[in-house]
């Protein structure tokens, strides 16, 4: 229900969102350029878009493709993962990341995560290897770096092949290398809630040319070149995966102002952590810019997460609750025992409206509420 229509907020104070998109004159403009051209699918802007990506991210190459959980699939297909094979994934993440080891044929081995950053936990990795395992699948959940130096170290030692969920990393590293292009390939995406959104839509990055080529022509109906499109040869089979130039176009005019993006993020942390100082019972988790640390959203912890977001909601305020432990859902159901820490984390972790659009009285809007939350009870 929308507590803008129940009355709840006051007719002045207008319901402040988790998140949504700032979309500008300058996107307009490259769309209406793509549809004047009369080619809108996957095409020029979208090759525009890979090297806009590779140059932002250093990565060698760059792959437009339809989404985020798209781009994880064909990393996996592309670097050898298939039926029989088993896929370590965090038991914290969305859903999408052990959907992309299904659809591969693969098998996900869930295992628990570290508490400050969600990240797999490399000292859990050797008790979830068997002699199935092809590959570890690390997120890097919220711009906060997994421990990669472990993770690839690990995955040397057994030969094992390192796909990285980049979904939420734009603008983040990891000693000074871009998130996404430290394994064998990384996936990025352009879903509605993430810093530069096409709706849906995605981009693997890779340094090695023969991924990106696999994942060229299973993205596009098993063809590396497209020539009529009637007489084309596909040497292999192939799918309809591919990113168009609609879409690229929307990405390429929020690129454009990815500094400004990725310091209003900064400043929001900032402007929260000046705001939620002192209050017992909640906990903003820290990020650390220097070591290249990127929030896409701001994050909190409570034991009283449910009441907080219920009495942020009747003030007009929109949060958005971590997810499920995989460990908990029925296609990936697990033991219990197995992930104290991703239980922990799940019950108590709660994103705060974190929009590019999110004005420094807003924040303070929040902040008060929360304030009156924790002080007064609910
Ligand atoms: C951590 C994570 N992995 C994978 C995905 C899947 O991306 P998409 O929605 O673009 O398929 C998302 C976002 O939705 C995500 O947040």
């Amino acid at each position: 229900m929308n507590p803008s229509k129940t009355g709840a907020v006051g007719p002045s104070k207008k319901t402040i969102p988790w998140w949504e998109p700032s979309i500008g004159p300058k996107v307009k403009d490259r769309v209406f350029r793509v549809i004047e051209s009369g080619y809108l699918n996957d095409g020029e802007v979208t090759a525009e878009l890979e090297k806009r990506l590779m140059e932002l991210t250093g990565s060698a190459h760059a792959v437009g493709v339809s989404s985020g959980t798209a781009g994880l699939f064909l990393s996996l297909v592309a670097c050898g993962v298939g039926p029989g094979d088993e896929v370590l994934v965090p038991d914290v993440t969305f859903i999408a990341t052990a959907n992309a080891v299904s659809l591969a044929g693969a098998t996900t081995v869930l295992v628990d995560v570290r508490r400050e950053d969600f990240s797999i936990d490399p000292e859990k990795i050797a008790e979830a290897l068997t002699p199935k395992t092809r590959a570890i699948l690390p997120v890097h959940v919220n711009g906060r770096s997994a421990d990669m130096d472990a993770i690839l170290s690990i995955a040397r030692a057994h030969g094992l092949k390192v796909v990285e969920d980049a979904a939420e990393t734009l603008g983040a590293s990891w000693k000074k290398r871009s998130l996404g292009t430290l394994g064998d390939a990384g996936a990025l995406s352009f879903a509605s809630s993430k810093l530069v959104t096409t709706g849906q839509g995605g981009a693997v990055l890779t340094n090695n040319h023969k991924v990106r080529d696999r994942i060229k022509e299973l993205k596009d109906q098993g063809r590396l070149h497209t020539g009529t499109g009637g007489d084309d040869k596909h040497p292999v089979v192939g799918y309809n995966f591919k990113l168009t130039n609609l879409q690229a176009a929307v990405a390429l005019a929020q690129l454009e102002e990815i500094e400004e993006r990725t310091t209003h993020l900064r400043n929001l942390y900032e402007w929260y952590r000046q705001g939620l100082a002192g209050i017992k019972g909640l906990r903003l988790l820290p990020f650390d810019f220097a070591s290249g640390q990127q929030p896409q959203w701001i994050d909190v912890m409570t034991p009283r997460r449910d009441q907080l977001a219920e009495f942020l909601l009747r003030r007009g305020i929109r949060t958005r609750k971590f997810w499920f432990p995989l460990h908990t859902q029925p296609p990936y159901r697990d033991r219990e025992d197995r992930f104290p820490n991703a239980s922990a984390v799940c019950r108590e972790g709660l994103w705060l409206p974190s929009s590019v659009t999110l004005r420094r009285q807003e924040v303070a809007r929040v902040t008060e509420a929360i304030r009156e939350f924790f002080l007064k009870g609910s």
